[in-house]
């Protein structure tokens, strides 16, 4: 079983990726964290809050950041995860409430409690993680791995030609992350816009998983009618499953790896620059930095799959 902490922003697609990771057999999911991002950091704990009751798990969730650590709070992007996050299916109140620790301390808590054995699973902007690493820097050599669903290296981006949601949303915390000394993996928009989930997936998914199914294709159409308004596709891109997934079988991608730059502020503001040419460039930005890895290549069937697996297995009924 891997270990892993989910740093989450809910958003529909984040729940996908949280239903995955609590359904697969090889994650043992310790908690969720959360963060703003595609609603406020509010919206986003009562979201994960309701994702863990909707499963009747007893796992903790945590609130974190609801602000960039230095540029101003951009508006949430309710045309497309809905006001609520989850398509504006207004789901009930939740019951739980999070734990008294923040998203940081938590993460600190349990990377110091099992050295060597958690992933840092983050699908949202990155600012719990800049945190944690501020509040104790030592954890960079303690977490096993940090997989990221966010950033984009020689794809199109989703909110500017050359920058994705998550990085842009923080990019100065995305700069510390990729700066520090653990092994990032990054995978973005390269290979999730490589990764589609149609109609009929969810229609499958809302017949054959009687807890969760139904709110899930309910939620998916929200983010499918946006997805297919904007982009010639028929269904909604798996952005943040696809950082699970690597979790569970990362030889389903092909990778890249290179030192990480993000830019914090002008045109290119969010760009995830990676010096990948073996090139020593008058620009001294890069170097002293570790090498990160980057998903460029990914088995969109392979993926789908285990998506569709996950989402439809005994572990719901
Ligand atoms: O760019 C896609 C990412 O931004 C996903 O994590 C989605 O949930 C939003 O947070
Ligand atoms: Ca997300």
């Amino acid at each position: 079983m891997k270990k892993i902490i989910l740093d989450t922003d809910p958003g529909i697609d984040d729940a996908m990726a949280i239903f995955t990771a609590m359904a697969h057999p090889q994650i043992e999911l310790l908690g969720l964290t959360t963060t703003f991002g595609n609603v406020s950091v509010e919206q986003a704990t009562t979201n994960a809050l309701s994702l863990v009751e909707m499963a009747g798990l007893d796992i903790p969730v945590a609130k974190g950041v609801g602000t960039p650590w230095v540029k101003e709070l951009n508006p949430f992007p309710d045309f497309v995860h809905g006001v609520d996050g989850f398509g504006n299916v207004n789901l009930p109140a939740p019951k739980g409430q999070p734990i008294a620790q923040s998203a940081a301390q938590y993460i600190v808590e349990q990377v110091n409690a099992c050295p060597g054995e958690i992933t840092l699973v983050a699908v949202g902007p990155l600012g719990n993680l800049a945190a944690a690493l501020q509040i104790d820097p030592s954890i960079a050599e303690k977490v096993k791995e940090v997989v990221l669903m966010g950033g984009v290296i020689a794809a199109d981006g989703n909110v500017s030609p050359v920058a994705e949601a998550n990085i842009l949303s923080d990019p100065h915390a995305a700069d510390k992350v990729m700066a520090a000394a653990w092994s990032v993996v990054i995978v973005g928009l390269d290979v999730t816009h490589q990764v589609v989930l149609n109609n009929a997936l969810f229609a499958k998914i809302a017949k054959e998983n009687t807890k969760v199914g139904q709110f899930m294709a309910d939620a998916a159409q929200f983010y499918i009618d946006f997805y297919s308004s904007i982009r010639d596709i028929d269904g909604c891109y798996a952005h943040d499953v696809s950082a699970v997934a690597y979790v569970v079988d990362s030889s389903m991608f092909g990778t890249i790896e290179g030192e990480v730059c993000v830019a914090t502020d002008g045109v290119a503001i969010g760009q995830t620059i990676m010096s990948r040419f073996g090139i020593p460039y008058p620009l001294t930005f890069w170097q002293g930095r570790p090498k990160q890895k980057a998903c460029m290549q990914v088995d969109s069937t392979k993926l789908v799959a285990l998506f569709e697996d996950a989402m439809t297995s005994d572990y719901w009924n």
